[in-house]
């Protein structure tokens, strides 16, 4: 049958249009799938995240978790205060901080001007605050309590301090110069604090690790290398101690502040006995520097009860748990930081301890002094500090299984 010419013009383009298929087709071999309900949300969704198991913690803080029982404090340096970003983290998680050396003598005694100014400065020394105004305005502004560490201490304090012409190397000053500028010192360094910045300082460490057993005299007072003693003679912290007394406005606590407490508990209560009689301390401060290997419950909770049954406050002021470098570090630390603030927390309950303040020496494990041994609850990471195993610790999390042997 002859077809008319419109039939063959619609047979040819539906061999052309077959064809043109066939030919894109031929350029990828694979055919493509008919998408599927199954496949389609697969390719398309956002994969799940991973649950976070710690972001129930995201809002919470360790000022808040002590909030009404004691302070949570932090040694921060005046490095660390410029930064905004650490700063951030410091407001949320701390209410306290001790400077870490901007507050010594070495920082404040002004050599220079105190030169200049002999023999006038005989026994008044000149002071300088600028180290400490930056931090002070921070604690001020955001409502952080500051211990002031330290007046008297037989570091960190320039020899030059103890001299004739206040220049090292030449002879010391007798024991009543020296106590006349130990005077001067305290009375301006409390009185700089508490005219501009009243109320913001609650504890002093009037005096720092003034005994020493294996290096002190028969009474374990600090002896060698420490020129206060070299000066004035074994009752060098009892003066210390009457000065601050003398000159402090009573809004903060004065204490006694040392290190292996555990070691020389006898000898630090005979050394401060005749004090607390004069009424001049009100209470110990225990620093704290432990090891993983350390014992809580007779090194901190013990000796924090024996120093309370002897009248006084206690305080922890330079909290830091050294690890050891083996395998289970983080989970050891954060044991030991779980049971160090149970048994603060408990004794605090239970009225056993009079303790207002839990101080860590150290933002993150970077700016540790013991940097090595990753001491303290945050490490640094690229942007800011990331929360140790040793943080849940010391927020008591449930889930740590704390106990030692
Ligand atoms: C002692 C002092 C602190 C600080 C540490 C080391 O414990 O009391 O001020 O110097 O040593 O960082």
């Amino acid at each position: 049958m002859k077809r008319k010419p419109s039939a063959w013009i619609a047979v040819l383009l539906v061999v052309a249009m077959a064809f043109a298929g066939c030919t894109k087709k031929g350029t990828d071999p694979t055919p493509t799938p008919t998408p599927t309900e199954e496949i389609t949300p697969a390719v398309t969704e956002e994969p799940t995240p991973t649950p976070d198991p710690k972001s129930e913690w995201d809002d919470k803080f360790l000022k808040d978790r002590y909030a009404g029982k004691f302070k949570i404090g932090v040694a921060l340096s005046a490095s660390i205060i410029r930064n905004e970003t650490l700063m951030e983290v410091v407001k949320k998680e701390f209410n306290s901080f001790t400077f870490g050396n901007e507050m010594k003598p070495d920082s404040l005694l002004n050599q220079r001007a105190t030169l200049d100014g002999y023999p006038d400065t005989y026994t008044e020394p000149v002071l300088q605050f600028v180290s400490i105004e930056n931090g002070l305005n921070f604690a001020r502004d955001n409502g952080f309590g500051v211990r002031g560490h330290t007046l008297c201490w037989y570091s960190q304090t320039p020899s030059w301090f103890f001299t004739e012409d206040y220049k090292t190397g030449s002879p010391l000053v007798s024991r009543e110069v020296m106590l006349a500028r130990l005077e001067s010192y305290i009375r301006q360094v409390m009185e700089f604090c508490q005219t501009n910045y009243p109320g913001l300082i609650y504890a002093w460490d009037v005096c720092n690790e003034g005994v020493d057993k294996l290096t002190g005299d028969e009474n374990a007072i600090r002896k060698k290398g420490n020129l206060w003693y070299s000066t004035i003679g074994p009752d060098f912290m009892e003066y210390a101690f009457a000065y601050a007394r003398k000159y402090s406005d009573g809004t903060a606590k004065l204490y006694y502040n040392d290190y292996n407490c555990f070691d020389k508990q006898k000898e630090i209560l005979a050394a401060l006995k005749p004090i607390q009689e004069a009424g001049n301390i009100d209470g110990i401060g225990m620093q704290c520097h432990l090891s993983t290997g350390d014992n809580i419950k007779s090194r901190v909770y013990g000796v924090a009860k024996n120093f309370a049954q002897n009248g006084y406050l206690v305080e922890i002021t330079e909290l830091d748990i050294a690890v050891s470098g083996g395998a289970y570090d983080d989970t050891m630390q954060s044991m030991k930081y779980k049971l160090l603030f149970q048994y603060i927390e408990q004794a605090k309950l239970d009225g056993e301890v009079d303790i207002d303040s839990v101080t860590i020496w150290g933002l993150s494990d970077f700016d540790s002094w013991k940097r090595a041994d990753k001491p303290v609850l945050f490490t640094t990471v690229v942007g800011g500090l990331q929360r140790k195993p040793a943080w849940y610790g010391a927020m008591q999390d449930p889930s740590i299984d704390a106990f030692e042997w």
